[in-house]
């Protein structure tokens, strides 16, 4: 019998890196091999989170992502990824791939467990997410008893926000970047302005949390999001 190494997800949270489990600090000391993605090469916040709990010898992989509208182009750079895992599997030697928050939330880890799942023993080692992170941050609760709670990216079209945030008692809006104008629209015509928190690098030590409403640039970094508080 072939013994393969075991792919494992390994969420590092959202930025301090005190706010990392156990679990994940006993299996990034013991890997013998990292991935992470760098987004057009640029250095892996992961990677960034994670670095005093990784082992001296461990082998990195760094699997490059070309940010492009292209859903090809990104498949082509997730098949690449996970053949060079898949070569280390295969030597026996486990990979711990490092996900910035949780790694099963919008996280590029699931690309590449959708490419490897079935072939490979598989662990997942939950992370805190940005969107509790931010919570926590804005000292807000999100949700009580039977009130829902959305998460939105900002990537959808006006309409479709503007549906779920009527459907919502509170939400959180990800992925903001180039978005923002639009969502600020939406938000003003719901008259939801007052109730909306702009959350910037959560827990790291350029973190920003404010009222969106005295945010005064139109758009914003990559690690941002938007809690619309309960009323
Ligand atoms: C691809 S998703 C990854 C989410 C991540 N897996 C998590 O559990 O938080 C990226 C989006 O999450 C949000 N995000 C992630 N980290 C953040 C941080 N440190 N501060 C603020 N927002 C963050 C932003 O909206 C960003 O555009």
């Amino acid at each position: 019998m072939v013994i393969t190494g075991r792919l494992i997800g390994v969420g590092v949270g959202p930025g301090d890196p005190d706010l990392i489990t156990m679990k994940a600090i006993k299996v990034l000391r013991n890997a013998p091999a990292v991935a992470y993605i760098s987004a057009n090469g640029r250095p892996s916040m992961a990677r960034y989170i994670a670095a005093q709990y990784l082992g001296g010898s461990a082998k990195e992989i760094k699997i490059t992502l070309p940010m492009h509208p292209s859903s090809e182009i990104a498949d082509a750079a997730y098949g690449e990824g996970a053949s060079r895992i898949s070569a280390d599997l295969e030597q026996g030697r486990d990979v711990a791939v490092l996900c910035e928050g949780d790694p099963l939330f919008y996280g590029s880890f699931g690309h590449l467990l959708d490419r490897l799942r079935g072939q490979y023993p598989v662990e997942i080692v939950p992370g805190v997410s940005s969107v509790m992170a931010a919570a926590a941050a804005a000292e807000q609760p999100l949700a009580y008893a039977a009130e829902a709670f959305s998460v939105l990216p900002a990537t959808m079209s006006e309409e479709g926000l503007s549906t779920r945030l009527k459907a919502s008692d509170a939400a959180v809006i990800m992925k903001l970047g180039r978005h923002l104008e639009k969502v600020r629209s939406v938000l003003e015509k719901q008259g939801l302005m007052e109730r909306a928190i702009y959350v910037e690098r959560v827990t790291g030590p350029e973190q920003k949390v404010m009222p969106l409403s005295e945010l005064d640039h139109a758009d914003t970094p990559y690690f941002s999001l938007i809690l619309v508080t309960r009323q």
